[in-house]
């Protein structure tokens, strides 16, 4: 009997893609350099391992895709025979939805096991800001604390400020929850009506100029979408308060990112925090990395050991479903 054929775009450890074990799988390189930013394949210039890992794509019954790699029309026509998409994420903005859903190709992402991990990660990055934890921490390494000063690296209460939510799923959700814990009053702006679950705390629904103008820092959990492309573009982040602190962990496209730079640089609001950016990784010049009030993090949100293999179990856990033909667990609506 032949067995299902299935690119995993990228190294994964073995234990993570156990479910898969009676396939064949065609895995990626570990750390290929990014996808070419123009025009081609996501295998253009990747270097020989990426091209003999897609060059199996006519075979391929199936695709474990990881974010980095664009599933799009060049791909799905390289593939006759593929019979499912399962992106080891909970974004699926790299991958041509339309173009799939046109063959009839199911997609599947892995929300739910991350939320967790996400919304620790969104609180890490606001308590480092509020606290000024890395340049603290730069200056006692670099024997700057000659003293316990009264007056040196003074932060702000996050207890009493108001914490604004963009995008109530699962993410913003967790995060509300975690700030409400710190005392943070909460602005939340979703499109969908809210449903108040058991647990969750008090919040304010407004319109986005009212949470722009009316929050101490602002976070973004919304899928990027052409709706969400470029959200915080300079009109909003010129609507923010000039103390205000910008956290994006959903996708880099969700902001204008010269627009934040140009922010920043005129003090229009007091600095960001970036688990995610535009191109990714960030080019080690950009000038974003020589701001002192600008954290830049490398996507990293979902990175705990449990959540990435959980992650991986559950992108597993599609592409059986899809082989089999059967609906998957969780499919992009
Ligand atoms: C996702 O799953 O979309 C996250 O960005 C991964 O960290």
């Amino acid at each position: 009997m032949t067995r299902p054929v299935v690119i995993v775009t990228r190294g994964l450890p073995p234990a993570w893609l156990r479910a898969l074990a009676h396939c064949e799988l065609v895995i990626g390189p570990d750390d290929p350099p990014p996808p070419a930013t123009v025009a081609g394949t996501p295998w253009a210039g990747r270097g020989a391992w990426c091209e003999r890992t897609w060059s199996r794509l006519p075979e391929a019954d199936a695709i474990l895709s990881l974010l980095t790699e664009p599933i799009d029309a060049a791909v799905l026509a390289a593939a006759p025979r593929l019979a499912v998409v399962s992106n080891m994420a909970v974004g699926v903005d790299n991958i041509d939805l339309a173009a799939c859903a046109a063959r009839g190709i199911p997609v599947g992402h892995t929300p739910h096991v991350l939320t967790q991990a996400c919304a620790d990660l969104t609180l890490a990055l606001l308590l480092a800001h509020a606290r000024g934890l890395v340049g603290a921490a730069a200056d006692a390494r670099a024997g700057a604390w000659t003293t316990w000063s009264p007056t040196g690296w003074l932060g702000r209460d996050l207890g009493g400020d108001t914490l604004g939510i963009v995008g109530y799923g699962a993410i913003g959700r967790a995060v509300a929850r975690r700030a409400h814990a710190f005392g943070m009053r909460l602005l939340v702006h979703t499109r969908s009506p809210i449903t108040h679950a058991p647990g969750d705390p008090p919040l304010q629904a407004v319109a986005l100029p009212e949470l722009l103008a009316g929050s101490d820092v602002v976070t973004l959990h919304v899928p990027l979408s052409p709706t969400t492309r470029g959200l915080l573009g300079a009109d909003a982040l010129a609507a923010m308060q000039s103390h205000a602190v910008l956290i994006n962990t959903s996708r880099g496209g969700v902001v204008d990112q010269d627009a934040l730079v140009d922010a920043l640089r005129r003090g229009a609001i007091a600095g960001a925090a970036l688990d995610v950016t535009t191109p990714e990784p960030l080019a080690p010049d950009h000038p974003l990395y020589a701001m002192p009030q600008v954290l830049v993090l490398p996507h990293i949100g979902s990175a705990t050991v449990g959540t990435r293999r959980r992650m991986a179990e559950l992108a597993c856990r599609n592409v059986l479903a899809g082989l089999e033909g059967r609906p998957l667990p969780h499919a992009v609506r």
